[in-house]
């Protein structure tokens, strides 16, 4: 591998960290563009933190990529959190401007635009089914709301949660109408335009689980949508399929929220085919 001595140092801070695609997905777009930039993992624990971040600066890198468990508490150490990130309370992306630290977050427009590529789907007076109301589903809901469905329901196994994320939510949206509902008590399935699994049930190395809905009462027309990219067919995914669904798989998400970073930080259009080809690789190579 040659490293010049004026290479641009990118990164991604997380804990765990081992099993991130970041690193290849940013790495190959890099390739791909002939970029002089290197993309590196860094396992931070929650206590150094604020050094790490302080670091982005003494090294003078181009920007990193920040995931569980930090996305939060990331905020507080940043010089300017752009206003999206600020409302979905959550950092995925940071770019170092001249010493000067702005936080974004790609994952809910990242998440859209491979819906829309993926499926053609519009959100626009939609009914939608948001099953989860955690960390990821957070940037969605956010990305949604903004393109005025007519209703979105949250779904969630600890109703608390969603009503929670539906209080913060309205006072941004006043004109939304959010429905709050148990994953065991979803009314009317057969309504819905578009479904979306942002649970981590029927993630890899979870318990195998029920169903939470049963694509075979679906729309006949409705996107059933995953944000889980492991395994890449999911038990959901898999029932839908069988009905005849259309289908929205998990990894376009990971990958165009990498691809609104690339273009954060390089200014450039990303060379998303080469990033999907290289999250492939590395996740049959598990
Ligand atoms: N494609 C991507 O780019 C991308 C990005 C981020 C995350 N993800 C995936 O999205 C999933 C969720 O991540 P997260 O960060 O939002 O996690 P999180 O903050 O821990 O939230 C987990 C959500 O799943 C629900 N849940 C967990 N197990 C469940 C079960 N057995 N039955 C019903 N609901 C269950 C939780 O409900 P309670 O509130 O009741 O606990 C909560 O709503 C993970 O699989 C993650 O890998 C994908």
């Amino acid at each position: 591998m040659k490293i010049p001595g004026d290479i641009k140092i990118l990164g991604i801070f997380g804990d765990p960290i081992e099993h991130t695609l970041s690193p290849s997905i940013q790495n190959a777009a890099f390739n791909a563009l002939s970029l002089n930039m290197v993309y590196l993992p860094f396992n931070v624990k929650n206590e150094n933190l604020k050094e790490a971040v302080a670091s982005i600066k003494a090294l003078n890198m181009l920007g990193v990529n920040v995931t569980i468990p930090h996305k939060e508490a990331v905020m507080e150490f940043l010089d300017k959190v752009d206003e999206d990130a600020e409302k979905i309370g959550a950092v995925n992306t940071i770019v170092n401007r001249g010493g000067v630290l702005t936080g974004y977050n790609t994952d809910g427009e990242g998440y859209i635009e491979s819906l829309t590529q993926e499926t053609a789907f519009e959100v626009s007076n939609k009914n939608i089914l948001m099953l989860g109301a955690g960390g990821a589903a957070r940037g969605i809901l956010y990305a949604l709301l903004k393109r005025n469905p007519s209703k979105i329901t949250i779904a969630n196994r600890t109703i608390e949660r969603a009503e929670n994320l539906k209080a913060e939510f309205s006072k941004f949206f006043p004109e939304a109408t959010i429905n709050i509902t148990g994953t065991n008590k979803i009314e009317s399935i057969e309504t819905f335009d578009l479904i979306i699994n942002t649970t981590s049930s029927g993630m890899s190395g979870t318990e195998e689980t029920k169903l939470i809905v049963e694509p075979k009462n679906f729309k006949k027309d409705a996107v059933v949508s995953e944000i889980i990219y492991k395994p890449m067919e999911t038990p959901l995914l898999i029932e839908a399929e069988k009905n005849g669904l259309r289908l929205h798989k998990g990894l376009g998400m990971l990958i165009h929220q990498g691809a609104l970073g690339f273009k954060l930080w390089t200014g450039k259009d990303a060379p998303v085919e080469a990033m999907r080809s290289a999250a492939l690789v590395s996740l049959e190579a598990r």
